[in-house]
């Protein structure tokens, strides 16, 4: 894994950086005995599986089996490829990467290479627009009320109405058509060949938070459809992980706490160029737990604003609950029917846009709203159906107090005794089908030798132990090839006179091999230390005997293959191996 990246300079980095300190950039680290623990990025889990050690410098998730080092962790957090993590974490300890070496990571990996293509790609996209060709459409773009200066700072482009505009424009780049596929930029012809993806559409350039283009969205310019085509997944675009708008809205959002979420390119772009710059759009789509718990990193205080359409439905409405999960205060603004934001601000402008936002309504008000049009509350089904429907909702906080408050303005409301209330909250269910996603993460490690195993985690614990182990196991003695895999690793550090640390260790094993070691790190003490000697003794023991037990099944396998066949030379031979087994066991190895 570690490519050309001299492997005492990994080591050097990682002697440098606290695991701790980067993670609890990123998450709420809690205390938990030695370690820390907190709820997993990478799966939807309510209560924490994901520990942190500050003595070993891993990572391991319980829950879906995530786990390595801190390169691994920027890797899956921050989605680099192993030179970019590993430039970012030299970067921040001071480490300096040989000239070559830093070279290679920029120019090297998929990813960095697509980030490259895009960036051309939009600057190609740009300069349509102020040839003769962009006229129309730049008009276009000046009558939605996009400014010059807004579509120069977003970058904003148009694609020619060819079939190979930028082919045509890159190829003399030396850009494989390979590369622009994986892009996402050109499509691969059944019959071969390539053509542009997007053609005669107006081009909005989709930024990470490091301003790198991630991928496009492409408005058409009347009204066929799609009316937008968006860019497939690539390995840098993940649909549902991003915000448009993020990069240039961060700062703001955390200088005001506060963020509007709204769902299109238009509705992000005309209220930012007005002035209200902590926004971002989701680009249509619901919100996923990725984007949340970005957001949650700069505020807790969400806005979201709809337009009458989407915001009447119950859909909207349940897929905010995210939020109340992750314990963000979450409220809604839905405007008047025909408006969404863009338009909204054209025409009554931008401080009447930031009045709808201030006095957004809260989610439980907003939510009891939209039920009260829908059933009858002068009929008793009426108030139980929309009890339900509410109590549903504040099931999800975990605040008591917040639970509460709401419960007892529910019963007000509904004109019921809240003890009733209570009740039915007791029986609503609060796993719904977050629970389902967990039960569906796949789990990894299956079974292990179990003496094996332990083996394994005492040599991690203590290194001292391993030159014991080796003056009487070899490699081939472990069955498990695993564990195997880790052994050899652990004697050929012992040899170069290396320490053997789990986060070392991992930058040697694959996804699936370091697992087994991270694991193993958070599992209960294997022994006491005076005992450790003792249980590492017993542990070759079984081994030997379980190997000698296997042995002495194979040739008795094969002595009876050779009496059936009537082959008396082998059947001499093996019954002379038999016994010399036996000897040897009598006389304890
Ligand atoms: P809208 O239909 O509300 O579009 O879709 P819009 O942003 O207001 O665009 P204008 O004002 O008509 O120009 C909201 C978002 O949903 C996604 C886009 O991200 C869009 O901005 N969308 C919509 C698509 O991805 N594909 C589509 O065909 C339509
Ligand atoms: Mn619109």
């Amino acid at each position: 894994m570690p490519g050309r990246i001299p492997e005492n300079i990994l080591d050097d980095i990682l002697s440098r950086v606290d695991i701790v300190e980067i993670i609890a950039g990123y998450l709420p680290l809690k205390r938990s005995g030695r370690n820390f623990k907190t709820c997993c990025p990478f799966h939807h889990e309510k209560t924490p599986s994901f520990m942190v050690s500050p003595d070993r410098q891993i990572y391991h998730c319980f829950g879906c089996g995530e786990s390595g080092n801190a390169f691994k962790f920027l890797m899956r957090y921050e989605r680099l490829d192993f030179p970019e993590a590993v430039e970012a974490l030299a970067r921040k300890t001071g480490v300096i990467l040989p000239q070559d070496e830093r070279h290679q990571s920029k120019t090297s990996g998929l990813s960095a290479q697509v980030y490259r293509i895009n960036e051309l790609a939009a600057g190609f996209y740009a300069g349509n627009l102020n040839s003769p060709q962009g006229l129309k459409p730049k008009d276009y773009l000046l009558k939605r009320g996009i400014k010059e200066e807004t579509i120069h700072g977003l970058k904003l482009g148009l694609a020619l109405d060819r079939w190979d505009s930028l082919i045509n424009n890159l190829r003399p780049k030396s850009i494989s058509l390979d590369l622009l596929e994986k892009a996402g930029l050109v499509i691969n012809k059944e019959g071969g060949g390539y053509y542009d993806r997007f053609r005669n559409r107006i081009i909005f350039p989709i930024f990470d938070i490091k301003d790198r283009v991630l991928g496009f969205g492409a408005r058409v310019l009347d009204n066929s459809l799609p009316k937008y085509l968006n860019s497939p997944e690539t390995p840098v675009y993940t649909k549902g992980r991003h915000l448009y708008g993020f990069n240039l809205a961060k700062e703001s959002i955390r200088e005001n706490d506060f963020v509007a979420i709204v769902e299109g390119y238009l509705d992000f772009i005309i209220p930012y160029q007005e002035g209200l710059k902590s926004i971002v759009a989701s680009l249509g789509t619901a919100l996923t737990i990725e984007q949340v718990r970005f957001l949650k990193r700069y505020t807790h205080n969400v806005v979201m604003v709809y337009d009458a359409d989407s915001a009447g439905e119950l859909a909207t409405l349940r897929s905010l609950d995210i939020f109340i999960e992750e314990e963000m205060n979450v409220k809604i603004v839905s405007l008047p029917k025909g408006l969404d934001p863009d338009s909204f601000v054209r025409k009554y402008g931008v401080a009447a846009f930031r009045d709808k936002i201030i006095n957004a309504q809260n989610i439980l008000d907003y939510k009891l709203g939209i039920l009260k049009s829908r059933y009858n509350l002068k009929e008793i089904e009426g108030v139980a159906k929309v009890s339900a429907l509410m109590l549903e909702t504040i099931a999800k906080f975990k605040n008591a107090v917040l639970k509460s408050e709401y419960l007892r303005r529910l019963a007000q409301e509904l004109n019921i005794r809240e003890e009733a209330l209570l009740q039915d909250l007791h029986k609503v269910k609060t796993e719904g089908p977050n629970s389902v996603a967990h039960m569906t993460i796949h789990r990894r490690v299956n079974s292990v030798n179990p003496t094996e195993k332990l083996l394994m985690s005492l040599m991690l614990e203590e290194s001292s132990l391993i030159n014991r182990i080796r003056d009487t196991l070899d490699v081939k003695d472990f069955q498990d090839e695993r564990i195997s895999r880790i052994v050899s690793i652990m004697f050929d550090l012992v040899d170069q006179g290396k320490a053997v640390e789990p986060q070392i260790l991992m930058n040697h094993l694959g996804d699936d091999i370091s697992e087994l070691v991270c694991e193993s790190v958070f599992l209960p003490q294997a022994a006491s230390e005076s005992h450790k000697e003792r249980v590492v003794d017993n542990c070759i023991q079984r081994m030997k005997s379980d190997r000698m037990k296997l042995e002495r099944e194979r040739l008795h396998e094969q002595i009876k293959s050779a009496q059936a066949l009537g082959d008396n030379e082998a059947l001499k031979r093996l019954t002379e191996e038999f016994h010399c087994l036996i000897k040897k066991k009598a006389g304890k190895v």
